[in-house]
C-alpha cells in the first residue's frame, strides 16, 4: 500500500511516499529555518504563507522522487494537530482537495502519533509494548506504546517543551533559531559540570516534566554573566554555559524515561522528535540503558525532526483498519493523543 504523508504542523513543509508503513520511497522537507532564524522563533503568519507557497512543489517533488503518479497511491495521510492553526490548515485543505480530485481516501493524523511511530521507518523496530519519549520543540511526553493506535500518556511537560528550552536559551545568547543543534555543537567544547543549573524532578514518582525553572535560572545567569563580561570572562565560556544547560535537560529526560521504564516494566525505550537528534542525549541514554540491560532506539535524524514519512506510517495503519476521514474534519491546535478518535468507514 502506497501512502502519501503530509505534515505542515509548524515550520516545515513535508511530504513523503511510504510503502506498507515502512519503506520510504521519498521524503521531502522544505525547511523554513532561514525565514524564522532572525526572529529567534517561528512567526506563525510567515509560516503559513510559506507553506502555501511550497505545499504543491513539495508534494510534486515527493511523487517525482518516488516515481509514482497520484492515481498509483492507495491513500493520503495528513497532520491535523497539534500545531499552528494557520500552518495545519494549509496541509489539511491541500489534502482534502487532492482527495476530492483523485478519489483517494485520506486520514487525519495526530502529529504526536507520527513521532511515536517514526521508529517503524527503521529496520528492526521494537515489538510492542515499549516506552516512547517524545521530545520536540512543541512537546515533551512519555507514552506507553501498546499497539498501533494505542498509546497511554504517562507524563508530559507542565510548561515548556525541552526543544523550546533549547530554542529560548539560544535566543538569549543571540544564536538564532533553532537553538538545539547550535547548543549541541557548542556543548561539545564545554564543561557540563561548570554551572550547577537546577533539575526539576518534581515529586518522587511523577513522570511529568518542568523546564520553566531551568529556563529562568539560565536567563538570570546569562544576565549576570554578560554584565561581568560574558564571553570574555576568563573562567566561564559560552560553551560551558551551553554544556551545563544541556546537561540539566538531559539528566531530567533520562531520569524520567528510566522511571517510566521501571513503572511499565518494559525493556525497550524509543526516543523521537527533534531533540532526539541531540548527541549528548543519545550517548548518555545508551550508557544508562546498557547499565540497566535494556535497549534504547531512535530513528535517523531526518525522521526525528518533522517529516511526512512518519505521518504516512501512522496513516498506513489507520487506512489498513478501514479508517476514513470525511471532508468536514478541521484542524486542532491542541490535540492530546488520548483524544484521537478512530473513525471507521
Ligand atoms: O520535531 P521537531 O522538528 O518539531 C516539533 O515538532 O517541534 O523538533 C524541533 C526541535 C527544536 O526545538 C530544535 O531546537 C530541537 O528540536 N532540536 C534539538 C537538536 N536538533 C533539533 N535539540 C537539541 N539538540 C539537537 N541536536
Ligand atoms: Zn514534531
Amino acid at each position: 500500500m502506497y501512502v502519501l504523508g503530509i505534515d505542515t504542523s509548524c515550520d516545515d513543509t513535508s511530504a513523503a511516499v511510504v510503502r506498507d508503513g515502512h519503506a520510504v520511497l521519498s521524503n521531502v522537507v522544505h525547511s523554513q529555518v532561514s525565514l524564522h532564524h532572525p526572529h529567534g522563533g517561528v512567526v506563525p503568519e510567515l509560516a503559513s504563507r510559506e507553506h502555501i507557497k511550497n505545499i504543491l512543489p513539495v508534494v510534486k517533488e515527493a511523487l517525482a522522487r518516488a516515481r509514482i503518479a497520484p492515481h498509483d497511491l492507495d491513500g493520503l495521510a495528513v497532520t491535523v494537530g497539534p500545531g499552528l492553526i494557520g500552518s495545519l490548515l494549509v496541509g489539511l485543505y491541500y489534502t482534502k482537495a487532492l482527495s476530492y480530485v483523485t478519489g483517494l481516501p485520506y486520514v487525519a493524523i495526530n502529529h504526536l502519533e507520527g513521532h511515536i511511530l517514526s521508529i517503524f521507518l527503521e529496520d528492526n523496530p521494537p515489538p510492542f509494548p515499549f516506552v516512547c519519549l517524545t521530545v520536540s520543540g512543541g512537546h515533551t511526553s512519555l507514552y506507553h506504546v501498546l499497539d498501533f493506535g494505542s498509546y497511554r500518556l504517562l507524563g508530559q511537560t507542565l510548561d515548556d517543551a525541552a526543544g523550546e528550552a533549547f530554542d529560548k536559551v539560544a535566543k538569549l545568547l543571540g544564536l538564532g533559531y533553532p537553538g538545539g543543534p547550535v547548543l549541541d555543537n557548542m556543548a561539545k567544547q564545554g564543561d557540563p559540570s561548570k554551572i550547577a543549573f537546577p533539575r526539576a524532578y518534581l515529586s518522587k514518582d511523577s513522570l511529568d516534566f518542568s523546564f520553566s525553572g531551568l529556563k529562568t535560572a539560565v536567563a538570570l545567569f546569562i544576565k549576570k554573566w554578560q554584565s561581568a563580561g560574558g564571553a570574555t570572562t576568563p573562567d566561564i565560556t559560552v560553551n560551558d554555559l551551553a554544556a551545563s544547560f544541556q546537561e540539566s535537560v538531559i539528566d531530567i529526560l533520562i531520569h524520567k524515561a528510566m522511571k517510566a521504564q521501571e513503572i511499565t516494566g518494559t525493556t525497550r525505550i524509543c526516543i523521537a522528535g527533534g531533540v532526539a537528534c541531540n548527541s549528548r542525549l543519545r550517548a548518555k541514554f545508551l550508557q544508562e540503558a546498557t547499565k540497566r540491560g535494556i535497549s534504547v532506539m531512535w530513528p535517523r535524524p531526518e525522521y526525528c525532526t518533522d517529516n511526512g514519512a512518519m505521518i504516512a506510517v501512522a496513516g498506513y495503519h489507520r487506512l489498513l483498519k478501514g479508517e476514513r476521514a470525511d471532508y468536514t474534519i478541521d484542524v486542532r491546535s491542541r490535540y492530546p493523543i488520548d483524544e484521537v478518535v478512530t473513525e471507521r468507514s
